[in-house]
C-alpha cells in the first residue's frame, strides 16, 4: 500500500512519484509513493486520512496556504515562510515543513556554483512559489531579494517578510511595467528568479520584456517553470545563463525524502527518475 503521496489541484503533470520512488527503490524500499487529485474542499478530510494512514506527504498547487492551518505542527522553516509543502506523519502526529527554499537555494548552487552569500536576488512573481522560497534565500545570507509582480502589494507583503527575518537586508518592489526600474534591479542583480506562472502554457510570452535584458549581461536567470519557456529562449539567444525548475524539483524532493527517511538520496537516481516521467 502507498504510504506517501504527493497530492495538488490538478496534479496529472506531477514528476515526484518517478523521482521519489527512484530514490526509494534504491534503497530496496520499493515504490511507496503515489499520486492522488484532492481539490481544497476535499483537504481537512484528506489530513485525517493521512494521519492514520500515511508517512509522508508532498503538497503542491493549491494546498501550501491551507496546509499551514491543517498541521498540527510547523517546523521553523514552514513558519517563517507561511508555506507546507512537505508532510512527515509520526504516531498520529502531522509535521508541516518547507522545502522549497531548500531546493532553490542548492539549485542555484547546482547550476550555477556558486554560494548565496552577498549576493543579490531579484525575483519576477509573488505568488506562492516566490511566497515559498524567498524568506529562506533571505535567510542564508544573500544581500538583497527584490521582487517585480503585476500585483504591488503582494510584492511589497513578501519584501516585509524578508526585511523582518534578516536584519538590514535590501528588499524593493517594482511593478513589471515600470521600465526604469525594472532595468536598475536587473542590473545590479546577481540571480533573477521567474516565480510567476507565465510560460506554463506553450503560447504565453516572456514573464519580462526582451527590452530589460541585454547581451551577455551579468546575471543567472533560474526559471522555476520546468519546459522551456520564451524567458528560457531569450536568455539563450543573449548568452545569459538560464536553468530550469527541474533541479529546484529534485533538490526540494531529496529533503523532503531526508525528512522521512533519516537518509539523504542519491540526487542522480532521482534526476533519472525525474525525466523518466514514471508516474506509479
Ligand atoms: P499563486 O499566487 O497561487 O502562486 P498564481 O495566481 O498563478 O498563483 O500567481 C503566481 C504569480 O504569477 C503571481 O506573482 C502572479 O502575479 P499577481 O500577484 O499579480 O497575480 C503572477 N502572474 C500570473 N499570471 C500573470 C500574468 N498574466 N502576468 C503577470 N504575472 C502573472
Amino acid at each position: 500500500m502507498e504510504k506517501y503521496l504527493v497530492i495538488g489541484d490538478p496534479i496529472g503533470h506531477s514528476r515526484s512519484p518517478g523521482m521519489q520512488n527512484a530514490a526509494f527503490e534504491a534503497l530496496g524500499m520499493g515504490r511507496p509513493y503515489g499520486i492522488r487529485h484532492v481539490t481544497p474542499g476535499e483537504l481537512p478530510d484528506f489530513f485525517e486520512y493521512a494521519r492514520e494512514n500515511l508517512s509522508g506527504v508532498n503538497l503542491t498547487i493549491p494546498h501550501k496556504l491551507q496546509a499551514v492551518q491543517l498541521s498540527d505542527r510547523l517546523s521553523g522553516c514552514a513558519k517563517r515562510c507561511g508555506s507546507v509543502n512537505t508532510l512527515i506523519i509520526k504516531d498520529g502526529i502531522i509535521t508541516g515543513d518547507s522545502t522549497d527554499g531548500y531546493g532553490l537555494e542548492n539549485a542555484l548552487i547546482h547550476c550555477f556554483g556558486r554560494s548565496l552569500a552577498g549576493k543579490r536576488i531579484l525575483f519576477c512573481g509573488a505568488g506562492g512559489a516566490a511566497r515559498a522560497t524567498a524568506v529562506h534565500l533571505a535567510d542564508c545570507g544573500c544581500s538583497e531579494v527584490s521582487f517585480i509582480n503585476r500585483t504591488v502589494s503582494k510584492a511589497e507583503e513578501l519584501s516585509a517578510m524578508c526585511q523582518r527575518c534578516s536584519d538590514g537586508i535590501v528588499s524593493e518592489c517594482a511593478e513589471p511595467g515600470d521600465e526604469k526600474k525594472c532595468i536598475e534591479l536587473l542590473e545590479r542583480a546577481d540571480y533573477l528568479i521567474q516565480a510567476t506562472s507565465v510560460g506554463l502554457k506553450e503560447s504565453d510570452p516572456s514573464a519580462l520584456p526582451e527590452k530589460y535584458f541585454r547581451p551577455g549581461m551579468n546575471l543567472c536567470i533560474f526559471d522555476t517553470i520546468y519546459r522551456r519557456t520564451a524567458l528560457q529562449e531569450l536568455a539563450d539567444a543573449l548568452g545569459i545563463p538560464c536553468a530550469n525548475g527541474k533541479e529546484m524539483l529534485v533538490q526540494q524532493g531529496a529533503k523532503s525524502f531526508e525528512l522521512w527517511t533519516g537518509v539523504k538520496p542519491d540526487l542522480e537516481v532521482m534526476r533519472r527518475g525525474f525525466d523518466e516521467g514514471v508516474t506509479n
